[in-house]
C-alpha cells in the first residue's frame, strides 16, 4: 500500500510485530460498515462519481458475504482489517477500490470501528448483567426467609436471611450495568470519520452525514482528538472492571459457601468438576476461575491506561494494541457473567446448615441487648454488659443458641428479663426484626424482590415494544 517509497520488503520479525489482522480481523462488519458510509457520502459530496460509489457499495457487500461465509483470505502481509478489505476490494471492482480511501486515513477508521465495536460489546455486557440479575432475583424471592450468618469480618455478626443477601449482588450488578450503559453511550458520542490522518481533510466532507448513518450522535470536533483519544475504551473497562469485581466477590461465595466447612450450598453436577485423584471431589472451578478472570480484566484496563499514559499526539502505533487487551477482557467477562448466571440458576442451598450456622456463636446477642435498652431503658452500654454476661453463661451451660438458654438463667444476670424477651432471641426473630427500610426481614426482601421483578420485566417489555 506505500510500495511507492519503499525499495526492499519488511523483515519478517518487522511483519510479525506490525500486523494486527488476526486481532482486528474481528472489526470486519464495523470497517465495511464505516467504508459503506464514506462511500456514499464521498459521493453525496460529488467527491467520487455514483456509479463508482454504487461499484464500491456492492463489492464491500461482497466482501462481507466472503467474510461471513469463511471464504475470506486474510494476509497478513497486508497488515491489518483495513488494508485487507480494501485490497480485496479493488482485486474485486478494480480502480472504484482505489477511489475509496479519499479523505480519510486509517487512523480516523480505526477508530470509527473500535467506537462502533465498543458501543455494541458495552451493550451486550450489559444484558449479560441484566440475565444475571434476573437469575439473583429469581433466587433471592425463593429464599426470602431464609436464614443464614450474616459475616462482618467473616466471623458471624448476626442473623440475616439470604434473599437478602443476594440481592445485596443485584443492587451492585445494577451500578455496573448503568457504569457499562454509560460507557456505551461515551463510545457513541463523536465519529471520528473525517478526521482523516490527523489534521482533517482538504476535502469538503460532509462528517454529519457519515456520522448519522454508523449511529454516532454527531462527528468528533477536533481531529487531533478524534484519531488520537481511547478513553471510550478505557471507561468501557473501568466499567468492566468494577463489574468483574463484583463476579469476583460472588465467585469467591460460592466457593467458601460449597466448601465441606461451610456446607451451605451445593453447585449442580452441571456446574462442579471432579477431581482425577479423589473422587469425593466437587470443585467450583467456574467459580474459581471467574475469580482469576476479574483480575485480568481489572489488568486489561491497567494495560490500556498504560499504553495512552505516554502517548504524544496525535496517533501512534502504540494505539494498536489496544484492540487485543479489550476484545479479551470482554470476551472473559461474556463467560464469566454466563456462567455465573448458570451458577446461580441451579445452586442448591442447605436451608438446615445455613439455619445452624446463622445460630452458632449466639449471633442474636445483639437483639436481647437492644431489648433491654427498648423495655428496660437501660443505657445501651450497661446493657451491652448484662448481655456479654448472658453470652458467658449460655457458654458455660454448652447451650447454642441464646433462645435455648432457660429463663431462669437470664434472670439470674438480669431478673426483668421475661420470657417474651427470650422468646425473641430466635435467628428467625431476630431477622424478622430488622425490618428497617433496606433491611433483611423477610416482609423487606420480599418487597424488594418484587421491585425488581418487576423492573427488569417492565425492561424487557418496553425492549421488546422498541423492537
Ligand atoms: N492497525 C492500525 C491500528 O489498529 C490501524 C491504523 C494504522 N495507522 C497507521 N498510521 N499506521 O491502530
Amino acid at each position: 500500500m506505500w510500495g511507492g517509497r519503499f525499495g526492499e520488503k519488511p523483515s519478517d520479525i518487522m511483519q510479525a510485530i506490525n500486523a494486527s489482522i488476526d486481532i482486528d480481523r474481528r472489526l470486519w462488519r464495523q470497517d465495511i460498515a464505516g467504508s459503506k458510509a464514506h462511500a456514499a457520502m464521498l459521493a453525496a459530496q460529488g467527491i467520487i462519481t455514483g456509479d463508482d460509489a454504487a461499484k464500491i457499495q456492492d463489492g464491500l457487500d461482497q466482501i462481507a458475504a466472503e467474510i461471513a461465509a469463511g471464504a475470506f483470505v486474510f494476509d497478513a502481509a497486508l497488515e491489518d482489517i483495513h488494508l485487507n478489505i480494501e485490497a480485496r476490494l479493488t482485486e474485486r471492482i478494480g480502480d472504484a477500490g482505489k477511489r475509496l480511501h479519499t479523505a480519510r486515513s486509517r487512523n480516523d477508521q480505526v477508530a470509527t470501528d473500535f467506537k462502533l465495536w465498543t458501543m455494541a460489546a458495552c451493550d451486550a455486557a450489559a444484558d449479560a448483567v441484566r440475565a444475571l440479575q434476573a437469575a439473583l432475583v429469581t433466587r433471592a424471592g425463593d429464599h426470602a426467609d431464609w436464614i443464614m450468618p450474616g459475616f462482618t469480618h467473616l466471623q458471624t455478626a448476626q442473623p440475616v436471611t439470604l434473599g437478602h443477601h443476594l440481592l445485596a449482588y443485584v443492587e451492585m450488578f445494577e451500578r455496573d450495568f448503568m457504569r457499562l450503559s454509560g460507557a456505551a453511550g461515551a463510545a457513541g458520542e463523536g465519529c471520528p470519520l473525517g478526521a482523516a490522518a490527523l489534521a482533517g481533510t482538504g476535502f469538503d466532507i460532509d462528517r454529519h452525514m457519515t456520522a448519522e448513518a454508523l449511529g454516532f450522535d454527531g462527528p468528533a470536533a477536533n481531529s487531533l482528538d478524534a484519531v488520537a483519544s481511547r478513553d471510550f475504551a478505557l471507561q468501557a473497562l473501568a466499567a468492566l472492571s468494577i463489574a468483574a469485581t463484583h463476579l469476583s466477590r460472588l465467585a469467591e461465595e460460592i466457593v467458601l459457601w460449597t466448601s465441606p466447612q461451610f456446607a451451605f450450598a451445593r453447585l449442580s453436577d452441571a456446574w462442579s468438576t471432579g477431581s482425577s485423584i479423589m473422587p469425593q471431589k466437587r470443585n467450583p472451578d467456574a467459580a474459581e476461575l471467574i475469580r482469576a478472570k476479574a483480575a485480568r480484566i481489572t489488568g486489561a484496563f491497567a494495560s490500556l491506561s498504560g499504553i495512552l499514559q505516554k502517548l504524544p499526539l496525535a496517533y501512534a502505533k502504540d494505539l494498536q494494541d489496544d484492540k487485543a487487551i479489550t476484545f479479551e477482557a470482554f470476551d472473559a467477562f461474556d463467560l464469566c457473567t454466563r456462567a455465573m448466571t448458570g451458577m446461580m440458576e441451579t445452586i442448591a442451598f442447605d436451608r438446615a446448615a445455613l439455619r445452624a450456622a446463622a445460630a452458632r456463636g449466639y449471633s442474636t446477642a445483639t437483639d436481647l441487648a437492644d431489648w433491654l435498652v427498648r423495655d428496660l431503658a437501660m443505657p445501651f452500654r450497661e446493657a451491652h454488659h448484662v448481655t456479654g454476661a448472658v453470652v458467658k453463661r449460655a457458654e458455660q451451660a454448652g447451650v447454642a443458641e441464646l433462645a435455648d438458654l432457660p429463663l431462669a438463667d437470664f434472670q439470674a444476670i438480669e431478673p426483668r428479663i421475661t420470657e417474651a424477651a427470650r422468646a425473641l432471641l430466635t435467628v428467625e426473630q431476630s431477622a424478622a426484626s430488622r425490618a428497617s427500610l433496606g433491611g433483611t426481614a423477610p416482609v423487606r426482601v420480599r418487597e424488594q424482590a418484587a421491585l425488581w421483578r418487576e423492573r427488569l420485566a417492565r425492561e424487557s417489555l418496553d425492549l421488546e415494544t422498541e423492537e
